[in-house]
């Protein structure tokens, strides 16, 4: 436990705790009862961190699609977010090391029942700050095999995947689905047999240079990787189209690619067995992946300066 955890930060309703694996979170509270929480995973750029924002405002957003009301307006969430990865920098200080941050809200700890007469506490929060473990270029180079698993995404009118909550479990089982069939992770498609995204990732593919993607409407999560790489491909003159699409359209794509805060834009090889083009990443994934990174870079430092 020692190796693996000392350079982990956990703080819980504010405090530090010194043993992260030590139980520190009630048994009786609604998201091990329920997976009755909310979070979101932040990650820095130059020991700083970006998108932070975006993120919160997505929780927000996802409260307010579980009926949850947060005790504390977000700047409370963002203080405690830095806080944490401020001991996280001294931690490892004088080395730089990128962390990834993973705010957890609950709807509360009380008694077993679903009402919320049962919560006898506010809505509880866990912050976690460990090094980021971001693709190595070896990785990226080697590019990701998916596979498209039987299991549906979500429906919108079950739980909506808009909302990020701790109830992952239908994701978590496209995931044993798919690596248990040799791949890498899982696509999910939707009743009608349309593409919606990754267990933790969005989907992009390219044919004919133009940029395909599903469209927020088809009941995925609103990725901030997403929509920040769809705004920068429209800048460098890409045409981008969220569109519906079944899972054939990626077997001829040019280049397939998947977008998410940990791994930004990294190339998809493989799909279902079947090699995409060359099987190589393609070069508008490089362009794009390139482009978010230095885009990335730079907003930080301008933050940093202002
Ligand atoms: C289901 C799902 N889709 C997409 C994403 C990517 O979102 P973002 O780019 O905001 O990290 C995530 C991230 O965790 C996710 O869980």
């Amino acid at each position: 436990m020692e190796t693996a955890s000392k350079n982990i930060v956990l703080n819980v309703n504010g405090e530090f705790i010194a043993d992260p694996f030590a139980p520190s979170i009630s048994a009786f509270d609604r998201s091990y009862l329920y997976g009755d929480s909310l979070y979101e995973v932040v990650r820095t750029y130059g020991g700083r961190f970006l998108y932070l924002e975006e993120h919160l405002v997505r929780l927000a957003k996802s409260a307010d699609l579980c009926k949850m009301k947060l005790s504390k307006p977000l700047s409370f969430y963002a203080q405690e977010c830095e806080k944490s990865l401020n001991a996280f920098n001294t931690l490892n200080a004088p080395k730089l090391t990128e962390a990834y941050c993973r705010l957890v809200i609950s709807r509360g700890t009380g008694k077993i029942g679903f009402g919320t007469e049962n919560i006898l506490s506010g809505p509880t929060f866990a912050v976690i700050v460990q090094p980021l473990n971001p693709p190595t270029p070896e990785q990226w180079e080697a590019g990701y095999r998916y596979g498209v698993v039987d299991r549906w995404r979500n429906e919108k009118r079950a739980l909506d995947p808009a909302a990020k909550t701790g109830n992952y479990l239908n994701s978590l089982l496209a995931y044993l689905e798919a690596t248990n069939d040799g791949y890498q992770d899982a696509l999910l498609c939707d009743s009608a047999g349309f593409l919606t995204e990754g267990t933790t990732f969005n989907l992009f593919y390219v044919k004919r240079d133009i940029i395909v993607t599903p469209p927020f409407s088809s009941g995925i999560l609103d990725g901030i990787t997403r929509r920040t790489v769809i705004q920068i491909a429209r800048r460098m003159g890409l045409e981008v189209r969220e569109v519906p699409f079944p899972k054939e359209r990626l077997y001829d794509a040019a280049e397939i690619f998947m977008t998410s805060t940990i791994k930004e834009v990294a190339p998809v090889v493989e799909i279902d067995g079947r090699k995409i083009a060359n099987g190589k990443p393609g070069k508008i994934t490089r362009r794009l992946k390139n482009a978010f990174t230095e885009y990335s870079l730079a907003r930080s430092e301008k933050e940093k300066k202002s």
